[in-house]
């Protein structure tokens, strides 16, 4: 609900506050299967943005829902919620001259797309952390996926809830298959591509 609000327009912008930074701000949208490896790919490469003096923020599916989401579950409906929340985050982090990074399975193109759509052009950077559905099962590594074989955790991704892979992300990382080191450097190299770097 809306009422009421007039914007208040800062006159110390986003521009102004990248100025002092070595990098412009973006978001990184890492999407994927649950056991994917976005958040480890995610922190690693928060890792590396660190060491070179980026400011950047991580905001993580499973944090997020203890706090900002803890009212959300797994229906199609709370994901969208979920979704919509974490992008409204992302866009003030960029604003704050940020670099951000989501690690949310976010399933669902068409929230993906809103997601994107309220990002200047350019700042919204969808990576696919590619990895089957196999592979997730058997690196299991919260137990979940056993859990929602037996029906015990319901509407689990992959299982009994879809998961609809990006039809044309910015960058896909096989993160099934490759080191941790070699699925960051291709992040690295995609930003440096995109000019990300000053
Ligand atoms: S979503 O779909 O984007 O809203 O999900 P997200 O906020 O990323 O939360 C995913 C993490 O929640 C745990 N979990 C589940 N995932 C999928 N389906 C069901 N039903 C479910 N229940 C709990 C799980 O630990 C996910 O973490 P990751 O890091 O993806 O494995």
């Amino acid at each position: 609900m809306n009422t009421n609000t007039v914007w208040h327009n800062a006159t110390i912008t986003r521009a102004h506050r990248e100025r002092l930074n070595v990098h412009r701000s973006a978001v990184l949208w890492f999407t994927g299967l649950s056991g994917s490896g976005k958040s480890t790919l995610a922190h690693a490469v928060e890792e590396k943005l660190y060491q070179l003096g980026c400011r950047t923020f991580v905001l993580d599916g499973d944090n997020v829902r203890q706090g900002l989401c803890s009212d959300l579950g797994f229906s199609v409906e709370d994901r969208s919620e979920n979704i919509r929340r974490i992008s409204e985050a992302a866009r003030l982090l960029v604003e704050s001259g940020v670099i951000a990074m989501t690690a949310f399975i976010s399933p669902f193109r068409a929230d993906r797309q809103k997601a994107r759509s309220i990002f200047p052009h350019g700042d919204f950077i969808e990576i696919f952390c590619e990895a089957s559905l196999a592979v997730c099962e058997q690196r299991d590594v919260k137990g979940l996926y056993k859990r929602a074989r037996t029906g015990e955790v319901k509407e689990f991704t992959g299982i009994s809830s879809p998961y609809e892979a990006p039809a044309t992300p910015e960058l896909i990382v096989r993160t099934g298959e490759l080191e941790l080191e070699d699925c960051v450097a291709q992040v690295i190299e995609f930003m440096e591509r995109r000019d990300i770097f000053k």
